[in-house]
Parts: C-alpha cells; structure tokens; sequence
C-alpha cells in the first residue's frame, strides 16, 4: 500500500509549544507509529521542516531527532512545493503575518490558538483562506483531553438531566522570576507583545463552551495584573503590563451559567490545574485533565449547616471516577491526525480558522467588560466568503 509523504512548514518549532508538543509528541510520534492510516489502507507520513530564525537552535533540533530539513527563510519554505502545510507556533502576535504570507503560497493552514490578538485580525485570516480555497484548522486540544472526553460522554448519555451551573476553575502560581526561574515565556505577561491571560485562555473556554455545554449569549469579566514586576529569561526585571488573572461569569442561551476562574497567580488546591465541575438535575461531575468524578443524585449527601461540631461529612469521598473504557492519545497528535486525513482526504474537520476566529471574540469581549465594566453580548460570527474547498 502507498505511503503518501506530506510536507509541513513547522514555524515557531524551536518554542515551549512548537517543540514538545507539535513536534514532538505529535508529528515525531506519528513518524513513528508509521504515520497516519488512512480509510483505503494509505498512509501519510508527515515531512516536516523546522522553521525560524536561530538556524543553530534548529540544527540541534534536527539532529537530535534525525531530522534533516531546516530553513531560516519562511519564503524559501513557502516556495517548496512539497510543503503543503504550513504551521504556526509563534508567539501570538507574530502569527497573522505568517499566517497571510502561507495562504498567499497556498499552503493549507494549521497553527496554535490564539490566530491573532483581535478579532478583525482574526477573521480576516479566515476570510482570507476560505477565498484562497486553502484547508485550515486552530489547535483546540482541550477537547482531546481524557477528562473532557469522560464529560462529554455523561452529556450525551443525558447523565446530567438539564445542567444548572459550570464551575471552570483554571490556574498554578507562575514564579515571578526572580527568587525561582517563570514556568511561562515572559512575553506572556506583557499584554505589548500579544501577552494576557484573557487573550490566551478565552479562547480555549469559547471552544470549550461551545463544544460541550452551548452558545454563550452575554458575559462579565474582571481581569487584574496581581503581580506588577516579573524578571525575564536573561535575569533582566521587566513590568508586567498585562493580565494573570480573569474572574468572568458566561451565560449561555441555554441558561447555563459557567463560571470561569483563569490565573498565574494562584495555589492549587484542586485535583488538577484544570477542574470543571458541572452541577446538574440528576447528577454532578468534576473534571480535570485526564480524571472525571461524578455524583448521582441517589448519592447526594444532606449537608446541614453547623459551625459548632467538626464536619461529619467526607465530601469528597462520595464520588465514583468515570472509567477510561479507551485509550487516549495525546491531544495535540489526535488533532494533527485529523487535520493531516482532512487535508489529504477531505474528511471533516470542524474546527477551523472561523472557529479560532470565536475564540479571540471571546477575549476581545472579555478585555472590553473588564474595560467598561458591563456584561457584554457576544454577537454571532459568520463567514462572509464561502469555503471554495466544501
Ligand atoms: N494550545 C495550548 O494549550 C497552548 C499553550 C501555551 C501556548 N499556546 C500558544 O502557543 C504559542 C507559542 O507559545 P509558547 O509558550 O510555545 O511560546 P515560546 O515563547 O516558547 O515560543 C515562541 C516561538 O516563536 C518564535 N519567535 C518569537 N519571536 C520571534 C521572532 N521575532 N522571529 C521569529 N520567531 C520568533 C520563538 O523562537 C519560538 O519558536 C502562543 O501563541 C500561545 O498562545 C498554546
């Protein structure tokens, strides 16, 4: 049976993201599983080039993982016609140039989220690539994740009855560099170089609201910048001039209310860095990465307030982990493999740059209740141009 090689312009490969989980625990480790199966008994083995600036930094990459392909210059890259991907894992605000620059090379687009730092930046590239007829997809990897999966698996099996309320409770203390090294990119927390939590983890809750639990019709958000001086990479002190902390409230048309807690600046206490807790008519559930427990109505203990005697209940005792019943991938390379099957197969691939574009409304919406201090609406996003490729 054929093996059907696939080129992929790989930019930004050398950063946190880029190199372990794209590279790595994706297109590495679909290389080495002999690339994706397809439908007729194919297969598609990615070829990928690394790209970026730092051609030292990328021959180190290339040579530890038996790569031979690297370019400095994204316009050589984009001239190879055997790259029919082009891929984007720069820091956010240096991805909607490149982004342009491939479409008009009529590379078929995949990147990280966010697409841009705004929303016209945003859904013009959609535009842009549905014009050009290019495929295109955005990175919305919570989705893969083994405890999302179990949480969808109890919505569609109508375990919860009608959902009330969402607690989406994300965060980890990112160390402000000084006394121990950041965990984060510094530029993360200067909103001038594309930096923000709102900006970065809107768009992942849009996508998983959307996904999982219904439109959001309206919302408030509270964003702070706690910790005001951070040291950088070099040991250098730098102001932090954007948010690492977003208190927001969605409410969705269905009147579920989600509350969603994002921040760099806070302790764990949780049974994960991500914890979704659904409260439900007939049951509950909680989430996190790869872990969800739930509760059964029939299983709901009577609580009664009283301060004076010690608590009598165990609380956390009384949930029951919702079990694996399947294997499961690392969320990045489910993804990749979906989108490499969609560009050479046409097979479905929902979640595209229109997509990505929702997710950066989101954050634009968030910054600007935080600015005016009002619950905004959140209007409908529509493609104005027609895929050519559907
Ligand atoms: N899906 C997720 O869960 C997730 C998680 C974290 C970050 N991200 C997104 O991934 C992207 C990268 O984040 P990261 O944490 O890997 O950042 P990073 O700083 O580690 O990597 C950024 C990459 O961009 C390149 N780059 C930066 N400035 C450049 C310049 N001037 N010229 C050429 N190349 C340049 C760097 O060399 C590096 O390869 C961001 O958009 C971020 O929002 C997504």
């Amino acid at each position: 049976m054929a093996t059907h090689p696939i080129g992929i312009i790989m930019n930004g490969v050398t950063g946190r993201m880029g190199t372990n989980q794209h590279l790595i625990r994706s297109i590495l480790a679909i290389r080495e599983q002999g690339g994706v199966a397809l439908p007729n008994g194919e297969t598609l083995m990615p070829d990928p080039v690394l790209v970026g600036r730092n051609e030292a930094k990328l021959e180190a990459l290339a040579s530890k993982y038996g790569l031979n392909r690297i370019e400095t210059d994204l316009e050589q890259a984009l001239a190879d016609e055997c790259n029919v991907i082009y891929f984007d894992a720069q820091t956010t605000s240096r991805r909607a140039a490149a982004i342009k620059q491939a479409i008009s090379a009529g590379k078929h687009i995949y990147c990280e989220k966010p697409t841009a730092t705004s929303l016209d930046e945003a859904l013009e590239l959609a535009e842009l690539a549905n014009k050009a007829g290019v495929k295109n997809g955005v990175v919305q990897d919570k989705l893969f994740l083994p405890g999302l999966l179990k949480l969808k698996r109890l919505i569609d099996s109508h375990f919860f009855g009608d959902i009330y309320s969402v607690k989406l409770d994300f965060g980890y203390w990112v160390f402000e560099g000084d006394w121990q090294e950041g965990q984060r990119p510094s530029w993360n927390y200067r909103e001038e170089d594309g930096g923000g939590i709102i900006v970065d983890m809107f768009a992942h809750w849009r996508y998983v609201i959307d996904n999982l639990f219904g439109e959001i019709q309206s919302l408030s958000c509270l964003g702070a910048t706690h910790i005001r001086k951070r040291v950088d990479e070099d040991g250098q002190p730098y102001k932090a001039t954007a948010d690492d902390a977003a208190y927001a409230i969605f409410e969705l048309e269905n009147g579920i209310v989600v509350q969603a807690n994002s921040s760099w600046v806070t302790r764990v206490d949780r049974d994960d860095l991500l914890t979704i807790h659904v409260d439900g008519k007939y049951g509950s559930a909680v989430a996190g990465l790869r872990d969800c427990k739930i509760q059964h109505r029939v299983m709901t203990p009577r609580p009664t307030w009283n301060p004076d005697i010690p608590n009598p209940i165990a609380f956390q005792e009384l949930w029951q982990q919702v079990p694996d019943n399947e294997p499961y991938e690392n969320g990045f390379k489910a993804q990749w493999e979906l989108f490499l099957k969609h560009v050479h197969t046409d097979s479905p691939f929902p979640w595209d740059l229109l997509e990505g574009a929702k997710g950066t409304q989101l954050s634009d919406l968030g910054l600007q209740a935080w600015r005016e201090r009002k619950w905004v609406g959140v209007p409908k996003l529509a493609a104005t141009v027609p895929a050519k490729h559907i």
